[in-house]
């Protein structure tokens, strides 16, 4: 295979030098032959001088070693290997607590992670740290290595009890694919020769496994985006912008939109050093022309017409606090995110996790390695995806302005929405409640994580609003259609159906579609506290109203769906006639002509039902359900 098609994966190592780490890259080096002759006399010399049996490969890496203890402080180290299945790269990185940040710093752009555990001294505090830390950054493989087998006499049950109380505990974790595998990098048992002391083991070596390891369903080439890097002008015909295609994919002639200005254009050409390409994906570095003259800088983005990114300034994410300096709160620091820098500060610190016990703690500022979850405001609005979709888009540092120190590293989850935010009607049942104080409310009988475990997924409530004929009830229907598939419990409140039932009492006056709304909410609310997802299609029209059922439920789970359709077009479609009877009179109070709809300031999403096709609606729903972690993401290569 010629090496320019062989794969490149980047690996992570993590464990500390007891657990074998430098010994485990020793034999990965020299037996890939990634060494030379001299440096393998060297070593045997210095093992033969300490007196022992083997070669101990990890004096390989006692360059290292060495320059740490004179004090040179060495981030994170890299090696390269190859083999003639494909190119690694492998990420060391120090294993105690206080290199968190090399950790995070190291290992966050890593395909792969391996955790070296000791066979003697079983799962550690340490072992778990970095469990939570991978899955922290979103690493799509974990091989977690059970090392020095030769020192429990290569015992069956010594691996698999280790292996059960690591399954244990990793279940709580979002890693999705944990292999473990039995070494003793001193012998270099399964390492890359398959070992014959330990027949009970039917898996591969850890080399085989690290050269099979499917990366590119990894990758993110849904979404199309372009973080223009640079404006290239050599002479007056030419105008291009040069960049890295951080996911997704794209075509010449496709439609585009240049982020912030929110300008509509296509694609005209896709330019390389070596050419023009017909198509361009995720990691290519290209230079990309438009069909039209329009004003693009540095820190702008190109997205898809009908992939949009979330634009926002206040945001909620996960940092590591990276700075000696503890982190102050309404500071202005400055926030690197893709190629745009903005300032930001944090404004709310959530909680801070204990990395060992993974409890969560009030805190009120960050020290040096801490990780905890915050809300961040921007002085401009950035253009983001949540970190678990698109680990390029989803991830910014944090620059001290002053000492130009990176301060911390972050991960999006979201945006800030809070419901303190929102105007919400306190006296939303207009002081009609006829609530007597003999009523005691019984508590919930069975607590909703436990209804969760059950089914397999969140509860959440999906609130999709907009005009009568925008495609609410057909594209909720299909929506439900397709979690059933996934095995969800689900509920759909339809707008319509509830006119029928629950609500015949009601007409569409101010005051009735606020009843009416009342009541879908609180309906909801005893689906959503049974652990249903809850889809739910009314017009509700009016801010206030949808404000009020958003406050029925915790935080993040509630989104508010609006269904954008150009009146016009809802018109034109009119599924039961309903826009030609309002226009002839015939109906009064009809929304969007003779009422008024009052579009969303801030949805969670934005659904354009007029361009896109209910397939395309709903996989954009379906994604978003994803991304917040509602369902699990099984069958989805992301
Ligand atoms: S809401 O405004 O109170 O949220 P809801 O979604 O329950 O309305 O019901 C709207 C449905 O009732 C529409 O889908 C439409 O078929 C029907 N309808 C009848 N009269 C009206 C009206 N005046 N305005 C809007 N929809 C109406």
């Amino acid at each position: 295979m010629p090496i320019a098609d062989k794969s490149l994966l980047r690996f992570a190592t993590t464990g500390s030098v007891d657990d074998g780490k430098s010994t485990l890259i020793g034999r990965l080096l020299y037996e890939t032959k990634s060494i030379y002759d001299d440096q393998y006399a060297a070593i045997e010399k210095t093992s033969k001088r300490k007196g022992f049996k083997e070669v101990d490969l990890a004096y390989l890496l006692d360059g290292l070693a060495a320059e740490r203890e004179q004090g040179i402080t060495i981030d994170v180290a890299y090696r390269y290997f190859e083999t003639p299945k494909r190119k690694f790269i492998i990420t060391d990185t120090p294993g105690h607590v206080q290199y968190t940040r090399n950790m995070v710093t190291g290992a966050s752009k890593a395909d792969c992670a391996i955790i070296l555990i000791d066979a003697r001294n079983g799962v550690l505090t340490q072992s778990k740290r970095h469990g939570f830390i991978i899955s922290l950054l979103q690493i799509p493989h974990l091989i977690v290595a059970v090392n020095k087998m030769d020192l429990v006499n290569y015992a069956e049950d010594v691996f698999f009890r280790i292996v059960r109380e690591y399954e244990n505990y990793s279940q709580k974790l979002d890693i999705h694919d944990i292999v473990f595998i039995p070494v003793s990098a001193l012998k270099g048992d399964n390492v890359v020769e398959k070992s014959k002391k330990m027949s009970w083991y039917d898996g591969t070596t850890l080399l085989h496994c690290l050269e099979n390891i499917h990366v590119a369903a990894d990758r993110n080439l849904v979404d199309f985006r372009f973080p223009v890097q640079d404006v290239i002008r050599p002479h007056l015909d030419f105008r291009g912008f040069a960049g890295k295609i951080v996911s997704g994919t794209i075509t010449p002639q496709e439609e585009v939109i240049i982020l912030p200005s929110g300008k509509a254009t296509t694609i005209k050409s896709i330019t390389t050093y070596d050419g023009e390409l017909t198509e361009a994906f995720a990691s290519q570095s290209v230079v990309l022309t438009l069909s039209d003259e329009i004003d693009v800088s540095r820190g702008d983005m190109i997205v898809r017409k009908k992939n949009l990114p979330q634009i926002e300034n206040n945001l909620e994410a996960i940092i590591c606090w990276m700075d000696e300096q503890a982190m102050t709160i309404n500071t202005p620091y400055i926030m690197k995110h893709t190629t745009k820098y903005t300032r930001a500060s944090i404004t709310k610190i959530v909680y801070k996790i204990d990395v060992d016990t993974l409890h969560r703690q009030p805190a009120d500022t960050f020290l040096l390695n801490e990780i905890g979850r915050v809300e961040i405001r921007t002085s401009a609005p950035i253009f983001f995806d949540s970190y678990k979709i698109n680990h390029a888009t989803g991830s910014f540092i944090l620059i001290d302005p002053l000492t130009n120190n990176t301060v911390a590293a972050g991960m999006i989850r979201d945006a800030v929405r809070h419901i303190e935010d929102y105007e919400v009607d306190k006296t939303f049942d207009g002081g009609k409640s006829k609530k007597s104080s003999n009523v005691i409310r019984r508590g919930l009988n069975i607590e909703l994580e436990d209804r969760e475990k059950q089914n397999g997924h969140k509860a959440f409530v999906l609130w999709f609003t907009g005009l009568s004929g925008s495609g609410k009830s057909t594209i909720a229907m299909e929506l439900e259609r397709r979690l059933l598939g996934r095995g969800c419990r689900i509920a759909l409140l339809d707008g319509d159906n509830f006119r029928h039932g629950l609500c015949s009492d009601l007409g569409f006056s101010s005051t009735d579609r606020k009843e009416n709304i009342r009541r879908a909410g609180e309906v909801a609310k005893i689906f959503f506290e049974h652990g249903s997802m809850v889809l739910c299609t009314f017009i509700s029209p009016f801010a206030k109203d949808r404000y009020f059922v958003r406050s029925l439920f915790p935080q993040g789970r509630f989104a508010e769906i609006y269904m954008s359709c150009n009146l016009d077009e809802c018109r034109k479609r009119d599924p039961n006639g309903l826009y030609k009877k309002a226009q002839s009179g015939l109906i009064k109070d009809f929304t969007g002509l003779s009422s008024p709809y009052e579009t969303p300031a801030t949805p969670e999403l934005v659904i354009d039902t007029e361009s896109c096709s209910v397939g395309e609606c709903v996989d954009m729903i379906e994604k978003f359900i994803i991304s917040k972690s509602i369902v699990p993401n099984k069958d989805i290569s992301l």
